[in-house]
């Protein structure tokens, strides 16, 4: 049987660099610093709500973390520069190499899947922006089972949802936590390393396969038993 392969959205499909943009014209040079603390603050929202199993939707802990990296770095933000942060995360684009990877996968007959902390409303936007929709069988999100990656049953929600075991459902994400959580879930891990500077976590677990590009994943990810 075909592997099922699922794909992580935010950094891995589509590219938040674009927000950084947007951050720049509204705070100046305090953005990128602003920047990094959002990201790092929204996944930690998205871990502290899913333990306490207190889930809301993905964009109020992106929402919160702005506001929190605005006080943090002393930067005072309007109302209306908090919404146009947010619409420009509503408004990304995929990395260019997306395209010809997923195409490669689906003209193997691979099913492929997008699996995402986004509410089903948000990847779905973002997905039919990119004109990637339709490589996908469907959008698996977390809102099902209110809570977060990494989560064991965000992971087993996404294999229900592949239809097939565990072990032949692969993880591609540029994401280590997201890596090890699927890892942890039993499934396999193909970690994109958008950035060669990027470590991984040392947990003594180490991903099935490393991609520097999507390009090749065909050629890297086997097609199945
Ligand atoms: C996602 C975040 C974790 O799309 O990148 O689920």
């Amino acid at each position: 049987m075909n592997n099922a392969v699922a794909f992580d959205i935010y950094g891995t499909l589509i590219d938040t660099q674009a927000v950084l943009a947007r951050l720049t014209e509204l705070l100046g040079d305090k953005a990128p610093a602003v920047s990094r603390l959002w990201r790092q603050k929204q996944l930690e929202y998205s871990f502290r709500r899913g333990l306490m199993r207190d889930y809301c939707d993905f964009s109020v802990c992106t929402r919160q973390a702005l506001v929190f990296a605005c006080r943090e770095h002393a930067v005072t933000i309007s109302e209306e520069a908090i919404e146009l942060a947010m619409q420009a995360y509503a408004d990304l684009d995929a990395f260019p190499d997306v395209l010809t990877g997923l195409h490669a996968l689906r003209s193997r007959g691979t099913r492929l899947y997008a699996f995402s902390n986004g509410s089903r409303e948000a990847v779905e936007r973002l997905l039919k922006r990119a004109a990637i929709r339709d490589c996908f069988e469907a959008v698996v999100s977390v809102e099902d089972v209110h809570s977060f990656k990494p989560d064991p049953q965000v992971y087993a929600h996404l294999v229900r949802s592949c239809d097939v075991p565990a072990a032949q459902v692969y993880l591609v994400s540029a994401n280590p936590f997201d890596i090890l959580g699927a890892a942890h879930a039993g499934l396999r891990t193909a970690w994109l390393r958008r950035d060669p500077g990027t470590p991984f976590d040392p947990w003594g677990v180490e991903p099935n396969v490393t991609l520097e590009s999507l390009r090749d994943i065909a050629h890297r990810l086997p097609a199945g038993d």
